[in-house]
């Protein structure tokens, strides 16, 4: 393709399709797998049925980010946001929206502890305060289509850095931007890019690290199924950058629908001539092959991605022999996240300048200065709206969790937030005012990880949450050194002493010299960070690990060894509906009698507490 002819038609500019109104439907695994086919054809047969074809088309998106309350569909230009959708709604929806112009309220999103529907996405408040970089072309392209990304100013950068840029300035431009890695360790793309440009060594590699292997984390997934060839682009600049003609994407077997829209991208941009020989005439070569992954966590470490990519076992090695000097076969490589390279094609095109006009800190002359640009989080656990959010650096945690999220639902109180997924570190109330970025989340004993959040309310128990990513971890660990894999296991035994009321007094400071000796002694960063978790929840809420090992309590009235189950004589009506529902046969009392639970058969699974709608079922 010539340089100057980057040109492509979106499904949302209407004028250059003919099209009225365009249904953007979201098609990300969650809604896939909520139905959004489905909802496809449904809407193709209404719009045929009542002749609109021509005039209405059905787009399917990358995931839109409300994951919460999918299927959920934008009509552009409208931008009414209709949520929930289910087949039997379709016929009445096309036939009142899009036949007659009215839409349709039942069918639209009504915030929690609000009374009337928000009809516009952008008046909703999950999307108010997000800023979108990395996602900027969430819920707006047909990710199959390369036309699509093109013709929302996509391949403009690597138009403009073959034609305009030296490589050594693309990469001045990286370093000036202040970018620092999305896949966890936040380290200044710019500076690998110049190390790895300047290490003798042919033939150089680039890597994109689509592993995502943390719990619930899905930032990266839904990049790639929405924006395939943002990431792309990044890798071609990239290794235009560096002087590399050969590009990989590491990705795990799990995620079909990323790898579909991966193949489908890669074989489109070799048509157009964005990937292969001579691409825009300019005489660089470049192409890219998928790896997939099994699916093991430590895989998604640098190291160890590189050994697995060679067919060898996927365990790290040592940090000192770096791997932009000695990485994949022993070659210069440089390796770089999936959010880190879809952010790259907006610094070429809009310039580093612009980029650090958002975000932390100053990177003016020191790139590890602050925070640029913005961040993707999966947002999940005790918080109304879950989803995907990308916000800018140094918002609050406040503003994520309760302008965005919602808050927690069910009236409870806010406890703690998770960040940084299993080697991450819990964050209490008192921190909510806290800018999110990369070094203020360490200093606080956390850590910006790739992106996972997970909101705690009262009812989560800090001691069984640390036990929950230890026990993750104790399974994930590759077993090379011995600090990471023994001190785990230990690790792990102390917490489930704890929470079973098996612990000794002592036990706490023996748990954190274990904890310390695993982050100093591990070879590589997941046992280095393992000890989060429970490091930062004995700072922050130690007397609750107080309370398990000298009390024998559980404060949270979840550890299952350490509570009984009671019924409140003041609250119980008698209705039978906890003795009806009891596996174990275990609650006594006639009807409109006060009942009573026999604690020798209870097993404490907790059905009674749940199907009592008088709040009578208490934990003591
Ligand atoms: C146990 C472990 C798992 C990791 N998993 C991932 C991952 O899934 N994706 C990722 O991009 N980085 C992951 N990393 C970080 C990578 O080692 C590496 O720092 C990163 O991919 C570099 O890209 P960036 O500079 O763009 O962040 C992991 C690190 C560790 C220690
Ligand atoms: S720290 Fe853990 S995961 Fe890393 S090399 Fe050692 S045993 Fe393997
Ligand atoms: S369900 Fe609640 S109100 Fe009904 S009998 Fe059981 S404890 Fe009492």
């Amino acid at each position: 393709m010539p340089i100057n002819n980057v040109e492509g038609k979106s499904s949302v500019d209407k004028e250059s399709d003919g099209y009225r109104m365009h249904l953007m439907l979201c098609a990300g695994t969650g809604c896939v797998s909520s139905g959004s086919y489905k909802i496809k054809d449904a809407l193709e047969r209404e719009l045929a049925k009542h002749n609109l074809t021509d005039e209405v088309t059905v787009v399917m998106t990358g995931c839109n980010g409300f994951c919460a309350q999918g299927p959920v569909m934008v009509v552009k230009p409208d931008e009414i946001f209709y949520q929930r959708l289910k087949e039997k709604d379709i016929p009445h929806l096309v036939e009142e929206h899009m036949l007659k112009g009215r839409p349709v309220k039942e069918l639209m999103y009504t915030p929690p502890a609000e009374e009337s529907v928000v009809p516009k996405m952008s008046d909703i408040g999950f999307f108010k305060k997000q800023r979108l970089l990395a996602l900027r072309n969430r819920g707006l392209i047909d990710p199959e289509v390369i036309e699509e990304y093109i013709a929302r100013g996509g391949y403009k950068a690597l138009a403009k850095a073959l034609a305009e840029m030296k490589p050594e300035e693309v990469v001045r431009e990286m370093i000036a931007s202040g970018l620092r890695g999305r896949g966890g360790g936040g380290f200044p793309t710019g500076i690998k890019w110049k190390t790895c440009r300047e290490t003798p060594g042919e033939p150089k590699y680039v890597v994109c690290n689509a592993d995502e292997g943390d719990p619930g984390a899905y930032m990266d997934r839904s990049i790639i199924e929405g924006d395939p060839h943002s990431v792309l682009e990044g890798m071609i600049i990239a290794a235009y950058a560096i002087g590399s003609s050969n590009g990989y994407i590491y990705i795990r077997h799990e995620y079909p629908l990323a790898l579909k829209r991966l193949e489908r991208a890669i074989a489109d941009a070799r048509e157009y001539g964005l990937l292969g020989k001579n691409i825009f005439d300019r005489g660089f070569d470049f192409d890219v092959t998928i790896h997939c992954g099994a699916g093991a966590f430590v895989c998604g470490e640098s190291t160890a991605l590189m050994a697995s990519m060679e067919g060898r076992v996927g365990e790290p090695r040592a940090k000192y022999i770096h791997t932009v000097e000695h990485g994949l076969w022993d070659r210069p490589t440089s390796l770089n996240n999936v959010e880190t390279y879809a952010n790259v094609p907006l610094i070429i095109l809009r310039g580093a300048k612009w980029f650090t006009s958002i975000g932390t800190g100053d990177v003016a002359d020191n790139p590890w200065g602050g925070s640029k640009g913005t961040k993707v989080f999966s947002l999940v656990g005790k918080v109304q709206n879950t989803g995907l959010v990308e916000v800018a650096m140094g918002i609050t945690l406040r503003e994520i969790i309760f302008d965005i999220g919602g808050g927690i639902p069910n009236g409870k109180k806010f406890k703690a937030v998770q960040t940084g997924g299993p080697s991450g570190g819990v964050i209490p109330e008192n921190l909510l005012d806290l800018p999110v970025d990369f070094d203020q989340l360490t200093r606080v004993g956390s850590m910006m990880g790739s992106g996972g959040m997970i909101v705690m309310d009262e009812d989560d128990c800090m001691v069984d949450i640390a036990r929950y990513f230890i026990e993750f971890l104790v399974g994930e660990s590759c077993g090379k050194c011995l600090p990471c894999r023994e001190g785990l296991m230990q690790i792990n035994k102390m917490l489930n002493d704890i929470c079973s009321g098996q612990a000794q007094e002592g036990v706490l400071e023996l748990l954190e010299q274990t904890c310390n000796m695993v982050a100093s002694c591990s070879l590589c960063a997941l046992g280095g960070s393992a000890p989060n978790p429970v490091l930062s929840t004995l700072r922050y809420f130690r007397d609750e690990y107080e309370a398990h090992v000298r009390d024998k309590k559980c404060p949270a009235g979840l550890c299952k060894d350490l509570i009984t189950y009671y019924i409140d004589p003041e609250k119980c009506t008698g209705c039978m509906l906890c003795a009806r529902n009891c596996p174990q046969n275990a609650i006594e009392g006639e009807k409109k009698k006060i009942h009573k639970i026999n604690t020798d058969l209870c097993i404490k699974c907790g059905i009674c507490r749940d199907v009592c709608n008088k709040d009578a079922v208490m934990v003591k």
